[in-house]
């Protein structure tokens, strides 16, 4: 009764009760152990630790949403291109929750998964490089899905519980996930990187609408470009496209 469909990832699958952090479990298992395959999952129903990007905290309601984590061995990437691993996982991510929720859903730069301006989740990619070559990325995902309701000050938060009113299976989902991650994962590895970067181009929120931003101390109107090979912000403002990373650049709401 095997309901992951995929090659490799998610065939190697490990259900936590209870971790720190997904991430943190398997970079530990890749340092401490025998070599891993790749598309190894590590799923947990809770985590007393998450981490989300910019040293955030990652906090989800226990046994209600996927917190995971998924090994890939990408040693055909340059570490430069690393954004493509990001774009090409956003997508698969996207695809798997387009189909359930349909428009409203974007992909909000760098990899947040977003509806109708509100974040259903997130991602945590860490890549271990050497040399030049990315040998481990642990890439560990986060989306909101059976919470009904969120703490005071995450306002900004939603769930597929909170779109559509129902519970969904959180294995199925993830089987779902890990095979359209598998797919596009296939297309990055076969060198369709223009595949990659349209598919991920054409998903992002704000893209071509006139938008207000702050960088730093200034706030500022501007509309999203698109997003440079490295994973820079491409953003046109005051007649020129200025570039940005995530420390500098913050979107403001209407
Ligand atoms: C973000 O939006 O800032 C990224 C959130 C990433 C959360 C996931 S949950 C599974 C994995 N383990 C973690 O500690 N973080 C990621």
């Amino acid at each position: 009764n095997n309901i992951f469909s995929g090659l490799f990832v998610g065939q190697n699958l490990l259900t936590l009760k209870e971790v720190d952090s997904t991430n943190n479990f398997l970079k530990n298992l890749l340092t401490n152990s025998k070599p891993l395959p790749e598309g190894t999952v590590i799923m947990a129903e809770h985590q007393y630790a998450g981490r989300g990007q910019q040293q955030n905290k990652w906090v989800s309601q226990p046994g209600k949403n996927l917190t995971f984590s998924i090994l890939f061995k990408p040693t055909f990437l340059n570490a430069v291109n690393q954004f493509d691993l990001t774009r090409t996982i956003s997508v698969g991510v996207y695809d798997t929750l387009r189909t359930l929720l349909g428009d409203g859903l974007k992909i909000k730069w760098p990899n947040d998964i977003y509806y109708n301006d509100r974040k259903l989740g997130g991602m945590l990619i860490e890549n271990m490089v050497q040399g030049n070559r990315i040998n481990n990325s642990v890439v560990g995902i986060g989306l909101n899905i059976n919470q009904g309701d969120f703490p005071e000050g995450i306002g900004n938060a939603t769930s597929v519980k909170q779109i559509l009113h129902k519970d969904y299976d959180l294995r199925l989902l993830l089987s779902e996930i890990c095979s359209h991650i598998e797919a596009y994962y296939l297309h990055l590895k076969a060198g369709k990187i223009d595949l990659i970067r349209s598919s991920y181009l054409s998903r992002l929120y704000w893209l071509n609408e006139e938008r207000t931003f702050r960088a730093g101390d200034e706030i500022f109107t501007g509309i999203i470009k698109g997003v440079a090979d490295n994973g820079l912000l491409q953003v046109y403002r005051d007649g020129l496209t200025a570039s940005y990373n995530l420390k500098e650049i913050e979107f403001l709401n209407k």
